[in-house]
């Protein structure tokens, strides 16, 4: 998969596309990773891409036209069929089944807002999804790529081992992590419970189970309510 990363800020990348997952993917040649800087696809000397609102009021508007370029640009160099995606707080909640979707797809190219956002012409010309990464605010669209880049490399097939993938299932099941120790079995006092150094599997499953239960309930109602629902479906089949 090759992801294109449009933005006015293309340092911000570099530690997180040069560490752990998101470089053994690269490095796998699974998934390229191309920054695009919005800066050169500026006109005029003073390479100007954003401007004032029409209307009044404070902040920045990124100019429509340097991302139209930007895009033409990329379409026009095999990405004919990259999926496009605007990262801003208003888009729709971005989550772990539009991370699987993602995924499937040959390419992206992710779209940076910054300041006040884009022109709405962007959205109107391009018609890109447009994606938040939760309720609250950022100051540009930057972060949210890097936790698209994220979440959706480590999809991609052969980015993870056997065991990890594994792993992944039991977090699309839909309720949070049971906890985790390692040695020593005591640390300032505090002991690992002792079903987890019993050996006996079947109730280590069975604690993790319980324990995950409760946290999800206790932590994420909202998790749990849809889990609930999910498993009564499951049932009627
Ligand atoms: Cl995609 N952009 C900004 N600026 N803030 C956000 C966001 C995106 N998602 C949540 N907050």
């Amino acid at each position: 998969m090759i992801i294109d990363v449009v933005t006015l800020f293309p340092s911000m990348f570099s530690g997180v596309v040069g560490e752990s997952i998101l470089k053994r993917a690269q490095e796998g040649g699974q998934v390229k990773i191309n920054l695009v800087n919005l800066r050169d696809y500026a006109k005029g000397k003073h390479k100007k891409v954003d401007d004032t609102p029409y209307g009044g009021g404070p902040g920045m508007v990124i100019m429509a036209e340097p991302v139209f370029d930007a895009v033409e640009t990329l379409r026009k160099d095999g990405r004919e069929e990259s999926f496009l995606v605007l990262l801003t707080p208003g888009g729709v909640r971005f989550d772990q089944t539009l991370a699987q979707e993602l995924s499937k797809q040959k390419g992206l190219i992710l779209l940076c807002g910054h300041y006040e956002g884009f022109d709405e012409r962007v959205s109107q010309g391009l018609s890109p999804l447009e994606v938040s990464i939760g309720d609250y605010v950022l100051t540009g669209g930057e972060i949210p790529a890097m936790v698209l880049l994220d979440s959706v490399t480590r999809l991609v097939p052969g980015v993870l081992g056997s065991k990890e993938s594994l792993l992944e299932e039991s977090f699309t099941s839909g309720a949070l992590e049971y906890p985790q120790y390692t040695r020593p079995q005591e640390v300032r006092g505090l002991k690992v419970p002792e079903v987890l150094v019993s050996g006996d599997h079947g109730k280590v499953a069975e604690w993790r189970e319980e324990k995950a239960k409760e946290r999800t309930e206790e932590r994420r109602p909202d998790l749990a309510e849809k889990k609930k629902k999910s498993n009564r479906q499951f049932r009627q089949l």
